[in-house]
């Protein structure tokens, strides 16, 4: 069935051209820029002049496989970028977040008004000992303080870690505890559909007072939703009552290009997450250029980025890129389908919104309850359409395309991760004529191949490995602390390319179409989740003996994680088990990595060595025939599984 999956798309022949009026009116018109492109130095040369430099840079690029160092010599600040160069000139009292809350609440950050907040927060952290390099842990809602905390960190140097605010505690505490975080910013809750997630609860939980390993002395505490929260003497502050009358005078730290901006974590194909690192030379040069190209940034365009900033998208695309380029950005706090299911278009009908950039995760859940939603709401101030986080199947595009673009905007799917920073493929959407399901070609200035297991290129027609062949700007440093995984994960394998870990085909055209993963990281909803995390999360469980899981193809969420599970000898298999299963990983991890199925099972499918055969279990997930059982100890056991699996569908 993956299979043809692969040849539907290679068949796929529709070409869309930019509507009439659009080209000559694109940021980048010149059909030439991706061969100007080919020299990569000269071209990352030029674009590094968009930034505003303390002290220009010396040498554009020194590789020193498999450690890049871009724009070496030059000193310059992120926050600076983003606010203090916008205050000369009319952009001054022009807005730079809108901000909608979830209850309607609604708040409007002009780039003055957001320049004094995150001034203030910045003295707010040094007066707590922050100190450039440090790290904090930012816990939080989609919200403006969300925002004024990581440009507060950028502006004295310190490392932002921003933890999702749908990981669990027990995740959240890792992820304090690996990058050493100082502070946590977080707040007392974060509202969803109506409800409330207790983060401050969490942090709680995370950090009991006796915790090993702790080095949190400050949590600072964002008044949200106003539920009643646990305050520590001496520990917690309220963020309101320490931002009163603080200095908002706060001079930027001039930092090296290659010092760090943040750390993100991801998963991997192991069970500890990786702290990816971005500095801020490379990364703000590359978010900025992709944000203006691919996106067609105009000064009057009001641009909204349904992300969240808890994940690389809401970084790259919600903060630095277009803060960088002096945009308005809308940031929605809420659901989709909070009150109703038109939310979204309520929200560009009523901000005049010309860019959306979403998921196909979205778009399919919106095909799902159909067009009338947006129908019922006026989107013609749109005109530009941008997709992330998984390939878009053509018929999400089409839908897209039809009911949200009105047939006149530009698609750009943007193909990229955590680890690039910024947008690796996608159209330049004056120029490149679209393909519904595909992500075109690289962006100028980057350089991607089809590979085989040797790192030898393919033909046009075929498939294999997608590798980077060479640095790119916004390219991560490492793994925090790690060096050697980050050398071992990435760049050992295909030749000393990096090695993206997706399977992907090219065509006659040279337009990309990315399948998916090809290690064992499942992609839920656009979100990034291991196997090998949700194996280790149910193994802790008392009664579970061993676990493997797998994605499995979902309508709507690109993949589900789908678990096998045999329990412990003389466990007893009752009824609440799977719930209780399930309640584990929500717990160790968070609900977006919880199962939608666990299969109970005496034994699983393994190999003479003892490996257990991931691909065959994968087959009986997705319902179709299995491939190759030659090399399985076992073969009853696979029998016995797919017997089951199948009687149940
Ligand atoms: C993985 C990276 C980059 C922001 C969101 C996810 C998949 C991402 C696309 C796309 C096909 C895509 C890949 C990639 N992916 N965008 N346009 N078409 N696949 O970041 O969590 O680091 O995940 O998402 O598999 O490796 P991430």
């Amino acid at each position: 069935m993956k299979e043809k999956q692969h040849e539907g798309l290679l068949e796929e022949k529709r070409l869309f051209f930019p509507p009439e009026g659009f080209c000559s009116k694109a940021v980048i018109q010149n059909p030439e820029i991706h061969e100007l492109g080919q020299n990569r130095t000269k071209f990352w040369d030029e674009q590094g002049k968009r930034l505003d430099w303390f002290k220009p840079w010396d040498t554009v690029l020194e590789w020193n496989h498999p450690f890049a160092k871009w724009y070496v010599g030059g000193k310059l600040n992120a926050a600076y970028n983003c606010l203090d160069r916008h205050l000369e000139g009319a952009r001054r009292n022009k807005a730079a977040l809108i901000f909608e809350g979830e209850l309607g609440d609604r708040r409007v950050l002009t780039y003055q008004d957001l320049y004094r907040e995150v001034a203030q927060f910045a003295n707010v952290l040094k007066s707590y000992g922050v100190v450039k390099g440090d790290r904090v842990t930012i816990y939080m809602p989609l919200i403006p303080e969300t925002v004024i905390a990581m440009l507060a960190c950028a502006r004295i140097g310190a490392v932002h870690c921003v933890v999702f605010g749908g990981f669990s505690a027990e995740a959240l505490k890792d992820r304090i505890h690996d990058s050493r975080s100082t502070i946590v910013v977080t707040a007392d809750g974060s509202y969803r559909r109506g409800n409330s997630i207790p983060l401050k609860a969490n942090v709680d939980k995370a950090l009991p007072v006796t915790c090993i390993n702790n080095c949190v002395e400050t949590i600072i505490v964002v008044k949200r939703t106003g539920q009643p929260v646990d305050m520590q003497d001496e520990r917690d502050v309220w963020y309101h009552e320490v931002m009163k009358n603080v200095s908002s005078v706060c001079p930027a730290e001039p930092m090296d290009a290659n010092d760090m901006l943040f750390i993100l974590y991801t998963s991997g194909t192991t069970g500890k997450p990786k702290g990816v690192v971005h500095s801020v030379g490379g990364y703000m040069v590359g978010v900025s250029t992709t944000h203006e190209w691919v996106f067609d940034l105009k000064e009057e365009d009001v641009y909204w980025c349904t992300a969240d900033v808890g994940w690389i998208t809401g970084h790259s695309y919600l903060v630095y890129g277009p803060l960088t380029n002096g945009s308005t950005v809308v940031m929605y706090e809420g659901a989709p389908d909070y009150p109703e299911k038109d939310r979204y278009w309520e929200i560009i009908e009523k901000y005049r919104v010309t860019i959306l950039y979403t998921a196909p995760t979205a778009i399919r859940t919106f095909m799902k309850w159909g067009e009338s939603y947006p129908r019922g709401r006026d989107l013609s101030s749109l005109r530009l359409l941008g997709s992330v986080g998984e390939p878009i199947n053509p018929e999400a595009w089409m839908w897209y395309y039809k009911y949200i673009g009105g047939e006149r905007c530009p698609i750009v799917d943007t193909w990229w991760q955590t680890e690039t920073g910024m947008i690796m493929m996608a159209p330049v959407p004056g120029i490149t004529p679209l393909k519904p399901g595909s992500c075109t070609i690289p962006f100028p200035g980057v350089h991607i191949e089809i590979v085989d297991p040797e790192g030898n290129l393919v033909p046009k027609g075929e498939g294999g490995y997608l590798v980077v062949r060479e640095p790119w700007p916004a390219m991560l440093k490492t793994v925090y602390g790690d060096d050697k995984r980050y050398e071992d994960t990435y760049w050992s394998q295909f030749g000393g390319a990096y090695s993206t870990g997706d399977e992907a085909k090219w065509d006659e055209d040279g337009y990309f179409w990315v399948i998916g993963r090809v290690d064992d990281v499942i992609n839920v909803s656009g979100h990034r989740i291991g196997t090998a995390e949700v194996e280790g999360a149910l193994v802790d469980h008392p009664s579970v003996a061993e676990a493997a899981c797998v994605g499995k193809t979902h309508e709507v969420k690109g993949q589900a994680v789908f678990a096998f599970v045999s329990l412990k000898e003389g466990i007893v298999i009752r009824d609440e088990l799977i719930d209780e299963l399930k309640a584990h990983v929500v717990l160790k991890i968070g609900s977006l990595a919880r199962p939608d199925d666990i299969f109970l099972t005496a034994e699983l499918p393994k190999t003479r060595s003892g490996k257990i055969m991931r691909r065959l279990l994968k087959d009986i997930a997705d319902g179709r025939e299995m491939g190759d059982t030659s090399t399985l100890a076992d073969v009853a056991v696979i029998n016995f599984l797919k017997k089951n699996i199948d009687a149940q569908k």
